[in-house]
């Protein structure tokens, strides 16, 4: 698999579509996403975008906690994050929370590689992990909200 990354344009439209069902059955159903985003979130606590999460340990297991339960239900599991977006759209909920921190393309980058980390490790159907995949990819476009000042250098003006 290539785990490919397409490149964020500002202010392009996204389409992405959630993972299939069947990728949630061969990663194990609940107990085998929460070991998966438990593998992610080790890999995150080590990587270099460490800093854009919380230091101390329990407020950031909190995160994974809840990062979890929003993968659990996103792909196809019980809907036990649906309480924390106050009623709002889940996906625009998602962009929201991440509006809070200022995330370039690098950062973006550096997510999916611990997301391809966790994911290499798994022995399944190559087309649902390429599904997962895409949806990620895709939907960490929606994230990115830092983009390069465009900057025009003329030394004679
Ligand atoms: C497919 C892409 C992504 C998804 C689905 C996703 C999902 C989530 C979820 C569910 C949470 C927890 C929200 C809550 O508190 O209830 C979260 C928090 C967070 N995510 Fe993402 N994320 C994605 C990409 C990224 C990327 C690319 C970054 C880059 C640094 C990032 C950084 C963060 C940070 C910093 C937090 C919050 C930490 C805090 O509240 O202290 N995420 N994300």
């Amino acid at each position: 698999m290539s785990y490919e990354i397409t490149k964020t344009v500002e202010g392009e439209e996204v389409d992405f579509k959630n993972p299939s069902p069947k990728f949630y059955e061969a990663v194990g159903g609940e107990k085998g996403m929460r070991e998966l985003m438990h593998n992610f979130y080790e890999i995150i606590y080590k990587s270099d975008i460490s800093n854009f999460f919380p230091q101390d340990k329990e407020a950031f297991d909190e995160i994974a906690l809840k990062n979890t339960n929003f993968f659990v239900q996103l792909c196809g599991g019980p809907k036990i994050y649906e309480e924390e977006t106050g009623g709002m759209d889940l996906d625009t909920y998602m962009i929201r929370i991440h509006d809070d921190f200022s995330i370039a393309e690098k950062a973006r980058i550096e997510w999916l590689g611990c997301m391809r980390e966790a994911l290499e490790s798994y022995e399944m159907d190559e087309e649902l992990k390429a599904d997962f995949w895409d949806y990620c990819d895709k939907f960490s476009k929606l994230t990115v909200n830092s983009f390069p000042q465009k900057r025009e250098f003329n030394p004679y003006h």
